[in-house]
């Protein structure tokens, strides 16, 4: 779907052409399209500010039907974010005209702001991802993805660029299967289906799978997962899946919270706050989706990816409020709250990783609670870490990725909160204040001397609005992320 490739505009024919424009500087030496760079700034509609954009059609001394120039602002202020939204809005506005093939150009590495590298990889990132369409469940497919979106390159640049756009093609489109998986309604992707939809994706590409089914985690007595699915039609499962390179050393961990619908079980949610909770396994499939994408990036090390997947609903054998369970671990806990479901189901994936595989490092990624959509808005997730380096990596891949990452406290005081009367703790704080951060701290008292970092993903997990490069629905964040992380372990 994307390719780089060479080509000569004055001889070779194009139906549609986008080329970025800046304000206030010349970033093309071709001079067919430099010149037509400044026809179009005659224009009284086009200055080349920032989104702004014209199509010129039949263009001299070109073969190309339609060219579309689009504004980036000025020079000094364009960031790979800003290409990456570019490159989003310009492929959105092709599939709403129904074209199929669309030719970028790119800037000349000599004239622009940022490396090439940098360039392509966002230009190619906003391209994939704003291509991506879930029209799935539409008896009209009028929307539809682009077939072909190709990027202009000397011969010399396609070659040496040609393993990164595959790694930007790998990485991307994990996390279009992370969005889709997201976007599936919940009757569609109960446990055992989004277990089996998981499973034979990873089988195709090649990754290690062992799945605990619910007679195994009645077994081993995974309790506090055990409670969350207790009120259930459907089975909970425990997915690992692995990348195991032969002479591996170090071992990271991933685990991603599989809530395939958190309804809020007996403390039932209320109208609009439940609309969206099919999302409440977007942290497994971020996990899901990067391990997919790892089979082909092939880090050399050991990657273990743990999903726990359970629905919350409730029912005559839903888990009640004041219940105690005992989790994984052995610890008692208190139910004080059904919603608070997804540490219950963290605690046991994280207790069993850490025991059966020993990892250096843990993270795990969690639509975790609206406290930190509070605090952070829709758009930025929250770190907590017991490792200020670990976090700080994070937060650098976040603003590499534009995956953003906010590093926040765990403040040991704060775990009196947690405190129960009857049971070894609660799974709810005893005040309504820093819910994210006790969230985080319920899960830290689970993770044994692992250097350890959570992502509570709740914001920018989902949305009901469409983005530069991204769809309503699921967001696929964490792929972009956990990737780029990996990739600098
Ligand atoms: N899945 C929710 C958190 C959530 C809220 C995700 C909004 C995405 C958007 C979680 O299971 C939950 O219900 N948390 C409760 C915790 C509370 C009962 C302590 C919350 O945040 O209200
Ligand atoms: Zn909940
Ligand atoms: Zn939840």
């Amino acid at each position: 779907m994307l390719k780089l490739t060479s080509l000569d505009l004055k001889k070779d024919k194009v139906e549609t052409l986008a080329v970025p424009v800046c304000e206030d500087r010349t970033i093309y030496t071709d001079s067919a399209l430099v010149d037509v760079v400044k026809k179009a700034k005659r224009l009284k509609e086009f200055s080349a500010k920032k989104d702004q954009v014209v199509t010129l059609y039949d263009p001299a001394g070109m073969k190309v039907k339609r060219i579309i120039l689009v504004g980036l602002g000025k020079y000094k202020k364009v960031d790979a974010e800003i290409l990456r939204s570019m490159a989003g809005n310009t492929v959105k506005n092709c599939i709403k005209n129904e074209f199929e093939n669309l030719w970028f150009a790119l800037p000349h590495e000599k004239k622009f702001n940022l490396d090439m590298q940098s360039t392509l990889e966002a230009m190619q990132e906003g391209a994939y991802l704003g291509n991506h369409v879930f029209n799935k469940y539409k008896g009209d497919k009028k929307k539809k993805g682009l077939k072909r979106i190709n990027f202009i390159a000397e011969p010399a640049m396609v070659k040496k660029f040609s393993r990164l756009s595959s790694r930007i093609i790998t990485i991307c489109r994990s996390t279009t299967l992370a969005r889709d998986w997201i976007s599936t309604p919940s009757n569609e992707k109960t446990p055992e289906k989004l277990a089996r939809s998981m499973v034979s994706t990873a089988r195709k590409v090649g990754l290690k799978i062992k799945e605990l089914k619910e007679g195994q985690l009645k077994q081993q007595k995974f309790g506090a997962m055990l409670s969350v699915s207790a009120g259930s039609q459907s089975k909970p499962s425990l997915l690992i899946l692995e990348h195991k390179p032969k002479g591996a050393k170090k071992t990271i961990a991933l685990v991603g919270k599989g809530v395939t619908f958190d309804s809020g079980g007996l403390n039932i949610k209320t109208g609009g706050s439940m609309s969206d909770m099919k999302s409440d396994m977007s942290g497994a499939a971020a996990v899901g989706a990067t391990m997919v994408a790892l089979a082909g990036l092939k880090p050399k090390l050991n990657v273990i990816g743990a999903i726990p997947l359970v629905e919350n609903m409730p029912s005559g054998k839903a888990t009640r409020p004041g219940d105690i369970v005992r989790s994984y671990a052995g610890k008692t806990i208190e139910i004080g709250n059904t919603d608070a479901e997804g540490r219950l189901i963290l605690i046991d994936a994280m207790t069993y990783v850490v025991k059966t595989y020993k990892p250096q490092t843990m993270i795990d990624l969690a639509t975790l609670t609206g406290a930190c959509v509070v605090a952070l808005g829709e758009k930025i997730a929250a770190v907590f870490s017991n490792d200020d380096k670990l976090a700080a990596s994070l937060v650098a891949s976040g603003e590499k990725t534009h995956e953003r990452c906010w590093h926040m406290p765990l403040p040991e005081d704060y775990k009196e909160l947690l405190k129960s009367e009857f049971a070894d703790m609660n799974n709810i704080s005893s005040t309504r204040w820093g819910g994210a951060i006790t969230a985080a701290l319920f899960l830290s008292e689970f993770v044994g001397d692992t250097k350890w970092a959570h992502i509570d993903i709740a914001g920018p997990a989902y949305s009901k609005k469409e983005g530069a490069y991204c769809g309503p629905g699921g967001s696929g964040f964490g792929v972009r992320l956990l990737c780029d992380f990996i990739a600098g372990m």
